[in-house]
């Protein structure tokens, strides 16, 4: 089978496509003959060597992935041939609270991944996919889904009426908006660019704010909320925005820190701005399986489609994290497998 490799810290010129034997089945095993898998920043990170514990050796990258059950082990019981499934990011977090140990290995960064024709796992590493989608699709809930349906649902605890601060529209913020509109909350979402904005309004979003030329937006969402602040705040920025979300945060709300995307160094953030307003700040690392599986629940039954910007085929790989890294993007890039 042809699979692409990346060695932490080779960058895309260390991107190679290879052919590999197909592992070995064990009792527990499904192969899965990928159709689609998808990028994320963290995937840049790791060609960059700038993801968190990485092997000496070459793996296939990704994590984002959906295909077909081609053979399954003798004592497989979750899945039968044909399904069409996808990842779980954390194999070894299937439920429950975090440990070192559930998240201490992700697929495409300690463990071979998704870029590939196949990939061959246990069956408890993986979820069926939602029913509406195509696997183009379905191949973005493993990290970007299941990140923003723990963020609104999970960490953020929204509920239906929650208002919610999305800030900029990548990936995340992409998703979290399909969700939060699907769940009726009300959602502000930021960006650089008024025409994304207006996608944003077009897909639903109950207000836009541009952080570029509203530099103090947090103002501008205290304004929009009849000056009580956001009950959540879906927070992508990092260091150069985690103080103006607690600004723009209501009384007893949370901001869940979920990425960095403005910088990853220190925010300067007072005790003062947690304590007056009993305000809650909650980091989180994608989530279990468990959680993966309340979301392809909701999408299914909601009908939900994440934003696509565009597909590439398997043998321009580089192409697509390139594009992935120029930023331009508006939704997931997907890499078909089988183009
Ligand atoms: N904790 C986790 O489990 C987890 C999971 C997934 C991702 N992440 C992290 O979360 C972040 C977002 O991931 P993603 O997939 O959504 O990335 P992405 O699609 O690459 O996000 C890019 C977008 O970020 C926005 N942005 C850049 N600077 C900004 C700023 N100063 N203020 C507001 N928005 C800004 C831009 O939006 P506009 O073009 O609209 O301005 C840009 O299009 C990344 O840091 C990623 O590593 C964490």
């Amino acid at each position: 089978m042809k699979a692409y490799q990346l060695k932490s810290g080779a960058g895309l010129a260390g991107l190679q496509l290879a052919e590999r034997p197909s592992a070995a089945l064990g009792t527990n095993d499904i192969r899965v003959r990928i159709e689609a898998a998808a990028l994320n920043p963290r995937d840049v990170s790791f060609a960059k060597g700038q993801f968190y514990n990485p092997p000496d050796h070459p793996i296939v990258p990704l994590v984002d992935g959906c295909g077909e059950v081609a053979e399954i082990g003798s004592g497989v019981t979750r899945f039968k041939l044909g399904d069409r499934v996808i990842t779980n990011y954390y194999p070894r977090w299937i439920d429950g609270s975090i440990s070192p140990a559930k998240t201490s290995v992700s697929f495409g960064a300690q463990i071979d991944g998704t870029l590939a024709e196949e990939i061959t796992a246990s069956e408890n590493d993986f979820v069926a996919a939602p029913g509406n989608l195509d696997a183009a699709a379905a191949a973005t809930l493993s990290c970007a889904g299941a990140t923003a349906w723990n963020a609104l649902f999970v960490a953020g605890a929204a509920k239906p009426g929650s208002s919610v601060l999305l800030l900029g529209t990548g990936n995340v913020s992409l998703w979290a908006l399909k969700l939060a509109k699907a769940a009726g909350l009300f959602t502000i979402i930021t960006s650089s660019q008024d025409d994304k904005l207006e996608r944003a309004r077009a897909m639903g979003a109950s207000a836009t704010v541009n952080y570029r030329t509203t530099p103090e937006w947090q103002q501008e969402v205290i304004r929009l909320t009849g000056e009580a602040g956001v009950d959540l705040v879906v927070e992508v920025g990092g260091e150069n925005t985690l103080a103006r979300s607690l600004k723009a945060t209501a009384f007893g709300g949370t901001v869940v820190v979920v990425g960095r995307v403005s910088g990853s160094g220190g925010a300067s953030i007072e005790p003062g701005a947690l304590i007056g307003g009993a305000k809650r700040l909650v980091g989180i690392t994608v989530g279990s399986r468990a959680t993966l599986e309340q979301l392809v629940r909701f999408v299914d039954v909601n009908r939900i489609e994440p934003v696509i910007d565009c597909s590439f085929p398997f043998g321009e790989a580089a192409a697509a994290y390139e594009y992935l890294q120029a930023g331009q993007h508006f939704g997931k890039v997907v890499i078909d497998i089988r183009a």
